[in-house]
């Protein structure tokens, strides 16, 4: 595995740690019992899906699909580790096309993927297409616009979060389009929740937030100097010495049902 790829696996797993709670909670409303079988779009090293074959117990079935073939192979060895294989499987697939078969999953989740694809309406028509109807589709996903740092340059920290939510994610505002997303595909019983995710240390927020991108991008896009970055530094850094650090961001969790009878969109 590339040393990457690792640093993606601790990232994906220090931001498991800090939305633990509302990771639980789309587990909730994808209300699962035992013997469910359901799929986890984008499912990273097996973030949720050993979670998920302990809902579903032994007579269920857990997919999880990648596009990341590191990911899969790590997420396998999980499932092998946990003991669960029997009843959890990975596969390298892109989620914009699903090798499953039309309502084949009683429920069907994501998060967290939808910011890192242009057309994350075909991910959720396939999340559909492959839930029964009435199961839950359930997604969870960031509103990077949202991002927002105590600092007093406050001129800086805007220009850095403009350049981030242009550059870094491929659909930035994923988050806040899921409602009309799903109203539009015609799902019923939409429920929405706000997940808000807060720090108070600056080296996890950094990491969490992907901030050394962040600069990066700004700084070569002439956005922001290397002395203004320096200052910024200065301001968070004394900020975090004194305990007083902040920083926050929105993620918006949505859950719908897939109609028993399929209306036109
Ligand atoms: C931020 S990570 C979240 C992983 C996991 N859901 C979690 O909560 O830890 C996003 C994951 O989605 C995967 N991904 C992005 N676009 C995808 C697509 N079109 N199909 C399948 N996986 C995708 C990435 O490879 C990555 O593993």
């Amino acid at each position: 595995m590339s040393e990457n790829n690792c640093l993606e696996i601790n990232y994906l797993a220090l931001i498991a740690k800090m939305v633990s709670k509302y990771k639980h909670r789309t587990y909730e409303l994808m209300q699962l019992k035992k013997g469910d079988k359901v799929l986890d779009v984008g499912c990273g090293p097996a973030t949720d899906t050993i979670t998920l074959a302990s809902l579903v117990g032994e007579t269920g079935q857990v997919f999880g699909v990648d596009i990341d073939e590191q990911q899969i192979m790590h997420a396998n060895q999980k499932a092998v580790d946990a003991g669960v294989n029997k009843v959890v499987t990975h596969y390298l697939v892109n989620g914009y096309q699903l090798p499953f078969g039309a309502d084949c999953f009683d429920s069907v989740r994501s998060e967290r993927v939808f910011q890192h694809n242009a057309d994350s309406n075909q991910l959720l028509k396939e999340m559909i297409r492959v839930t029964k109807c009435g199961g839950w589709i359930v997604v969870l996903d960031t509103d990077w616009s949202t991002m927002s740092i105590d600092t007093n340059l406050v001129d800086i920290e805007q220009k850095i979060k403009k350049i981030h939510v242009e550059k870094t994610f491929k659909n930035s505002f994923a988050g806040r389009q899921l409602f009309r997303m799903l109203i539009e595909e015609g799902l019923h019983d939409i429920h929405v929740e706000m997940a808000p995710v807060f720090a108070t240390n600056y080296r996890i927020s950094r990491q969490a937030a992907c901030l050394d991108m962040a600069e990066k991008l700004a700084l070569e896009a002439g956005v922001v100097s290397q002395f203004e970055l320096d200052a910024l530094h200065a301001d968070l850094e004394k900020a975090d010495f004194e305990g007083k650090y902040f920083s926050a961001i929105l993620q918006v969790l949505v859950a719908g049902r897939k109609p028993f009878v399929q209306e036109p969109t």
